[in-house]
């Protein structure tokens, strides 16, 4: 395992510093032709793909122990050595990896995160989104904007949660993915929501329990209780005993269109409305809302999109839902009304260090 999570920096920092990028980009654009600034971004996708490559290969955990040199790594990774270079050379430039004088490459702290046994790993992120799988979905972009929903290859929600669970490969790359994501938005949502003051916690379309065991083993006073479809939490427990609160956390399998545990104080649901469409989403709420104790909260977890229109990753994760289930990304002003057309007032939405806002509502009796 390597060293710890960095101390936080705090919000307002890292919104100025933020806003000092998006400056320095805009400016820069200004300055080079316009075709340039395009070239750069349509690169971009290439440099996904170059991200990809060194996850697949794992060269991050062949560099865990310190550099090597080319020859080494290479045999290592079971690569060609020369092609390893080049496509090492793309991602130094982009501080991913760097070379040492002597010429032996080692980490850097952008490549450290490519390690599966990093405390905040987006390897299994990288080796979804660049999946063959995924550039397929995002091939038909064009035609999601024509018709408005998932094109070919992907099919509307219900579709690609089907897909993820009759097709367990590529379901389980999903999982991993979605938990590698998780990892990221963990600690900043931790620190801004305070989840000591209830008694059981449901944690709704909660995948393996990622998000859940670190709120439980931060709340010993707490119980759990971990809801998604069956093939998914089937492989939640190794992850539930491994944070030390398998007994104190109930797992139950169904779908949130039909049915949904009840007891709970609190019912959480991070990155599950931006999952559906409308519809969708408001028959999710109606059954929540239907079971739920009238005392019990709800709280969402949501890339909530804001009002300014520099880059946002909401706005990506917008498209990957047009492409993928034709979900969306919504502002606050839209919850707020979702939420309202499924019998729920929101009370507040709390900012996080993260992109992530903690939409907090209560069921309107
Ligand atoms: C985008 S993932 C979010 C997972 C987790 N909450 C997180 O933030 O990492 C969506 C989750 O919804 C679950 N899901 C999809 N359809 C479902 C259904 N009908 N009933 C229950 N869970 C469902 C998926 O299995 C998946 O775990």
């Amino acid at each position: 395992m390597i060293s710890d999570r960095r101390k936080a920096p705090p919000q307002a920092a890292v919104r100025a510093v933020e806003r000092l990028r998006d400056a320095l980009a805009r400016i820069h654009r200004r300055l080079v032709p316009g075709h340039l600034a395009l070239l750069e971004m349509v690169a971009a996708g290439w440099l996904t793909q170059a991200i990809h490559a060194a996850a697949a290969l794992d060269v991050a955990g062949a560099l865990a122990d310190g550099p090597r040199d080319g020859t080494e790594l290479a045999r290592a990774v079971g690569a060609d050595e020369d092609a390893l270079h080049r496509l090492l050379r793309l991602l130094i430039g982009h501080g991913i990896f760097t070379r040492r004088p002597d010429g032996r490459y080692a980490l850097t702290p952008l490549a450290q995160a490519l390690r599966s046994d990093a405390p905040v790993s987006l390897r299994d992120a990288v080796l979804f989104f660049g999946s063959a799988t995924h550039r397929d979905h995002w091939t038909h972009l064009v035609d999601s904007v024509r018709a408005g929903g998932p094109a070919a290859g992907s099919g509307h929600g219900k579709a690609f949660f089907d897909r993820m669970r009759t097709d367990r490969e590529l379901g389980e790359m999903f999982d991993r993915a979605m938990a590698s994501i998780d990892s990221l938005g963990q600690d900043p949502v931790l620190a801004a929501y305070d989840f000591t003051r209830y008694r059981t916690i449901v944690d709704i379309g909660g995948g393996r329990g990622a998000l859940l065991a670190e709120i439980l083993r931060r709340a010993p006073d707490c119980t759990g209780v971990l809801f998604d479809l069956p093939e998914v939490v089937a492989d939640a427990g190794p992850r539930l005993r491994a944070a030390g609160v398998a007994d104190r956390c109930v797992v139950i399998e169904g779908s949130f269109f039909e049915t949904v545990p009840d007891g709970g104080d609190v019912y959480l649901l991070k990155h599950i409305v931006h999952d559906w469409p409308a519809e969708q989403a408001r028959q999710i709420l109606r059954t929540i809302r239907a079971t739920m104790p009238p005392t019990a909260r709800l709280l969402l977890i949501e890339l909530v999109l804001p009002g300014h229109h520099r880059p946002h990753p909401g706005n990506y994760i917008d498209l990957e839902m047009l492409v993928n289930t034709g979900g969306r990304e919504r502002t606050e002003t839209e919850y707020r009304a979702l939420l309202a057309e499924s019998g729920f007032a929101l009370l507040t939405c709390t900012p996080t260090l993260s992109p992530e806002n903690i939409l907090e509502a209560v069921p309107v009796p």
